[in-house]
């Protein structure tokens, strides 16, 4: 308990309110395109560059990410609903120190938070704000109704899809479908798994012009992860091709968008707001 207390004041003087905290939804249309490797990795990536990056699981139905880490989380956001938990309590450290919250089956049930619960659990995750210069929901593939709140919420979008036209296909109903709820939303994509910069530039550029030409939306690129065989590698060890091979075609990869994602802070309203706007914005979703 010692440890726990000494862990909370260090980070309160860590804490600087006025940093403004990015909040980011990595989603895909299509399952299995890398969105949890990429997450995992480009949270790495932003930690090695000293920006601070928390990792939230909102993945339903397959949290993964605490088996890519090859962590088992003791504690899982819905812990936050115990009187004596703090948000301090409930992440844990993963491999190369980055910090994670499992959302884990709990996630299910807070859609289903009377007023007074939700209102008790987002008002202890106010404390990341400042605190994490970006948080980064990792969350499951398509329209669920559950990820399309994260997104609607957050400030900007990553979406993930891999260069095989079924991927692509589903990756422009999340664009149709984000535009219709929100025209000025900021989607950012990555093209995962390509085998040379010209494949993912031509996806990107494809994905671009059709968003384009029919929702008359300006959709950019964040950049391309090639395919590596040591991102299944990595997998397979449970550890981070990030620091597993960082030499590696892939970390080189992720290293390249997380500059791009550096240079480009997003100016949307919302930012201003930070986490507090964002939780508001999910509750209203929720109720
Ligand atoms: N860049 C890549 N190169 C090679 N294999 C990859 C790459 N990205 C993902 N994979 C493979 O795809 C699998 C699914 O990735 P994952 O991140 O779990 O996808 P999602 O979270 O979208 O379901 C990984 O276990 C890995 O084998
Ligand atoms: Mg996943």
């Amino acid at each position: 308990m010692r440890d726990q207390a000494e862990r909370l004041r260090e980070r309160m003087q860590q804490k600087t309110a006025e940093r403004p905290t990015r909040l980011v939804t990595v989603t895909s249309g299509k399952g299995g395109v890398g969105k949890s490797n990429i997450s995992l990795n480009f949270g790495l990536g932003l930690n090695e560059m000293g920006h601070k990056a928390v990792l939230f699981d909102v993945d339903l139905g397959l949290a993964n990410l605490d088996v890519l880490m090859g962590i088992t989380p003791q504690k899982h956001l819905f812990h936050l609903l115990e009187p004596n938990t703090t948000v301090w309590d409930i992440i844990e450290k993963g491999p190369g120190g980055l910090e994670f919250i499992a959302g884990g089956s709990g996630f299910t049930q807070i859609m289903q938070l009377d007023d007074e619960k939700l209102d008790r659990l987002f008002t202890k995750l106010n404390p990341l704000q400042g605190y994490a210069d970006t948080i980064i929901f990792d969350t499951g593939a398509g329209l669920s109704k559950e990820s399309i709140r994260f997104m609607l919420s957050s400030d900007e979008v990553i979406l993930v899809t891999t260069p095989e036209p079924p991927a692509i296909t589903d990756a422009y109903a999340v664009i149709k479908m984000l535009h219709s709820r929100n025209p000025a939303i900021t989607i950012r994509l990555v093209i995962n798994r390509v085998t040379s910069e010209r494949e993912g530039k031509m996806t990107a550029d494809k994905l671009a012009m059709v968003a384009k030409r029919f929702l008359n939306m300006d959709i950019h690129s964040l950049g391309y992860v090639s395919d590596d065989p040591h991102v299944s590698k990595a997998v397979k060890q449970q550890r981070p091709f990030l620091l597993t091979y960082p030499q590696a075609q892939a970390s080189r990869s992720i290293r390249n968008l997380v500059g791009r994602y550096l240079e480009n802070p997003t100016t949307t309203i919302m930012q201003a707001n930070g986490l507090k706007g964002f939780l508001a914005k999910l509750k209203n979703f929720i109720q």
